[in-house]
């Protein structure tokens, strides 16, 4: 009778993808931003709902759908990111980190709608955001973890780097300086980075793409016993 089931290469897997871009505010109408559309980390979500996991989005603030059976929490500011991840971390199996978080935040939010004022130059004081995915990386019991790295050159060797930085299992490489992937972007060309591996997957579309790198990560995670 068992055989009427297929073992989904997730099944019975907690998975947590942040997805998006952080809002950082610098005051009651106004943040410092960037163009993510969330669209990777959202078709990741789906693919590994597909593949049987349990999976929790954490994301920022985008105009996309939340994929059926998707939670997802909401959130705007890398603090409240880092704050939704670690919630529940425990139970978390694998950690997938496609958020364009912002690298700093105003170093305080005014009050009220900053006014115009006469100079010409104006200067804005900004503070390093936590880094979410090295802070996972480094937990207690830790969970399995994905970034990414967004590079314009050097893209490999960029992303062995930030692998080697933030502690992670692996890293999803990503040229943001090729024409039509990446970001806001419907296609993506990514390489999948291990601490003794390098793999291409060519430019396609973000649902396949995540299917594919699903079932690699799936892989990496299943021969890794936890
Ligand atoms: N990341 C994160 N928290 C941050 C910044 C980045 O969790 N405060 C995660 C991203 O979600 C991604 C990975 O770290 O998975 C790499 O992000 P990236 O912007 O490429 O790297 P940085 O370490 O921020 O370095 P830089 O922007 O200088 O290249
Ligand atoms: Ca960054």
């Amino acid at each position: 009778a068992s055989d009427q089931f297929e073992t989904l290469a997730l099944s019975g897997r907690t998975v947590y993808i942040t997805a998006g871009p952080t809002r950082e505010a610098l005051d009651p109408v106004r943040y410092i931003s960037n163009h993510s559309s969330g669209k990777m980390g959202y078709a990741l979500a789906a693919a590994a709902r597909d593949a049987g996991a349990r999976v929790r989005l954490i994301s920022g603030p985008v105009s996309i759908a939340v994929p059926d059976r998707v939670q997802c929490v909401q959130v705007e500011s890398a603090q409240q990111m880092l704050d939704a991840s670690l919630e529940g971390l425990a139970d978390c199996d694998l950690f997938i980190a496609a958020a364009a978080v912002a690298d700093y935040r105003p170093v305080s939010v005014a009050e009220h709608k900053i006014k115009k004022g006469s100079e010409e130059i104006m200067e804005l004081h900004l503070v390093k955001n936590p880094d979410i995915v090295a802070t996972v990386a480094s937990s207690k019991n830790r969970p399995f973890t994905v970034g990414f790295a967004a590079e314009t050159r050097d893209v490999v060797a960029y992303a062995q780097d930030k692998l080697a930085r933030k502690r992670l299992d692996l890293i999803v490489a990503n040229d943001v300086s090729a024409p039509g992937i990446g970001f806001n972007s419907d296609e993506n060309a990514v390489t999948l980075v291990g601490p003794d591996s390098v793999e291409s997957l060519p430019q396609t579309h973000k649902q396949q793409l995540a299917r594919q790198l699903i079932n690699r990560i799936a892989r990496h995670l299943n021969e890794q016993a936890k």
